[in-house]
């Protein structure tokens, strides 16, 4: 319980998540007298799993995949866990609608078949319940890519609405016999509002839907400058991103923490749907790429999207698979590392040394 404290005290978080596996009332009991003396308030999540086909559905479709059973074959694993369920069966003792009627839990039964939700205090509660109602362990596939290259990627300058450049219509007409090629079960299409991930989708000949949530950054007044140009005429401006990029909002427009913020419901979406492809930008395919990896703040605004390149995320047991399909088009590199220098006083040239070759 210290590891939670810490987190919500000293590290900014909002919600610690404690994994109480074998919870009797008296444990439960001392969590509540933890977060009571901490001023923390306490939300009970309990998954009851009763059905046998349930159980032995979840076991292969969750269980398998975890390392405890990297060695084992199916009939194995499956004997293996429900002996295990026989154990947790004899020390857990479950929430109770009656004498518990004070605590505030969710009780899911069935693997989203059922719930039971009770004395929801505030927001935050109200949207755990959301998620854990809106989630699947259905077996399927999010693939992630940007729009196809544009003019202004070409020339190097963020933002702004242009259209796809040659290559990037290649890449659209690629992309359109990948998803067929991959022939994906009912699959939904999703861009933004933005001109170069509509005539991306366009090529695909299938029906898509754009959410202005997806949008990429704004830039506010550096919208189509070069990096060069905002070292040029917001000197001061391109360190503090250099030196915090997830924080960092533009003068009159966003930071990626806004774009995190942004992207909520999108990214609530995305767990109710099965098989989504989402044509997107840079900026926000890494924040649905740290979403579903783990991503911390740091990480995310640096992560690795290039053009052309499709990244396929299978849910697993803890955790995601990643693949990733480059399609085979050239294309410019729009990704700029960090530089080693972040000081508001550095050269010129120390603050443009990893911007990327464009014409
Ligand atoms: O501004 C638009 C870019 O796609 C995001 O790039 O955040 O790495 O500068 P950046």
């Amino acid at each position: 319980m210290n590891d939670v404290k810490k987190y919500l005290d000293k590290e900014g978080g909002q919600v610690a998540v404690f994994d109480a596996t074998n919870t009797t009332r008296e444990r439960r009991e001392t969590i509540l007298n933890f977060a009571e003396q901490n001023g923390y308030k306490v939300f009970f999540v309990e998954s009851v799993c009763e059905d046998p086909d349930v159980i032995e559905t979840n076991i292969v479709q969750v269980k398998l995949g975890s390392p405890d059973y990297s060695d084992c074959n199916n009939d194995e694993a499956i004997s293996d866990f429900l002996k295990r369920i026989e154990c947790y069966q004899n020390t857990y003792e479950p929430l109770d609608e009656v004498s518990d009627r004070d605590l505030s839990f969710i009780k899911i039964m069935d693997v989203g078949r059922r719930y039971l939700v009770n004395h929801v205090l505030d927001h935050i509660q109200s949207k755990i319940v959301y998620y854990l109602m809106n989630i699947h362990i259905t077996p399927r596939s999010i693939y992630l890519c940007r729009h196809g290259e544009s003019d202004l990627n070409l020339k190097g300058r963020i933002g702004g609405d242009s259209g796809l450049s040659l290559r990037g219509k290649q890449f659209a007409s690629s992309l359109g016999e990948f998803i067929q090629e991959q022939n994906i079960r009912d699959l939904k299409v999703w861009t933004s509002q933005m001109k170069r991930t509509i005539q991306t989708a366009e090529a695909l000949k299938v029906p898509y839907e754009q959410w202005k949530i997806l949008n990429e950054i704004d830039a506010g007044v550096c919208e189509e400058m070069m990096y060069e140009e905002i070292q040029k005429n917001y000197p001061a401006e391109f360190a503090l991103r250099d030196q915090d990029k997830y924080r960092y909002r533009y003068p009159k427009g966003e930071s990626y923490e806004d774009l995190v913020q942004r992207l909520e419901p999108a990214i609530m979406e995305l767990e109710r749907q099965e098989n989504v492809l989402v044509i997107c930008h840079q900026a926000v395919m890494r924040c649905l790429l740290a979403y579903f990896l783990d991503k911390t703040a740091e990480e995310l605004p640096y992560l690795k999207c290039p053009l052309h390149t499709v990244l396929k995320l299978t849910p697993v047991a803890y955790g995601c698979k990643v693949e990733s399909i480059f399609l085979n088009i050239e294309a410019v590199n729009t990704h700029r590392e960090k530089p080693e220098n972040v000081d508001i006083s550095r050269p010129p040239e120390e603050a443009l040394v990893t911007v990327p070759a464009h014409q």
